[in-house]
């Protein structure tokens, strides 16, 4: 059975109550729940991660390189983190790279990844429809 490591970075466990008209009104528990309930599906897994510090992210992507796939947002992160791209691009694990919003329809400073290049695709804009599009890539 396929793995695939769900790993999401700062802010993310205030999902739910955090901008709700940015990213909705479900909360991450409820967003991983639906798609643990996906991937069984498709006959895979997902195991799921959350911090608000950078090295643990790093750690966890270090520890989801034996994975099938790694989905990831690592949230603010992703627009100046040169630790965790350079975590990213040491693992054999594929990552996709998600936001729950258009990145690019925003602030001029999210317009930019650090991690993007060494990710094997990018999915942005369709809240929580973000994490299934990624799950689908990756077991595609
Ligand atoms: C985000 C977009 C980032 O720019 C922001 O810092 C986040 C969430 C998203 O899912 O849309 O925290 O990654």
């Amino acid at each position: 059975m396929k793995t695939i490591v769900v790993i999401n970075g700062p802010n993310m466990n205030l999902l739910g109550r955090r901008e709700p008209e940015k990213y909705g009104a479900a909360t991450l528990a409820a967003i991983s729940e639906a798609l643990a309930r996906e991937a069984a599906q498709l006959g895979a897994r997902c195991e799921f991660f959350q911090s608000n510090a950078e090295g643990e992210l790093v750690t966890a992507l270090q520890e989801a390189g034996g994975a099938d796939g790694v989905i990831l947002n690592a949230a603010a992160y992703t627009h100046y983190s040169v630790a965790i791209r350079d975590a990213i691009a040491a693992i054999p694990a594929p990552v996709v790279e998600v936001h729950m919003s258009n990145v690019y329809a925003r602030e001029e400073f999210r317009h930019h990844s650090l991690l993007a290049p060494v990710c094997r695709g990018v999915i942005a804009g369709f809240g929580a429809g973000s994490y299934s599009l990624a799950l689908r890539a990756l077991l595609g």
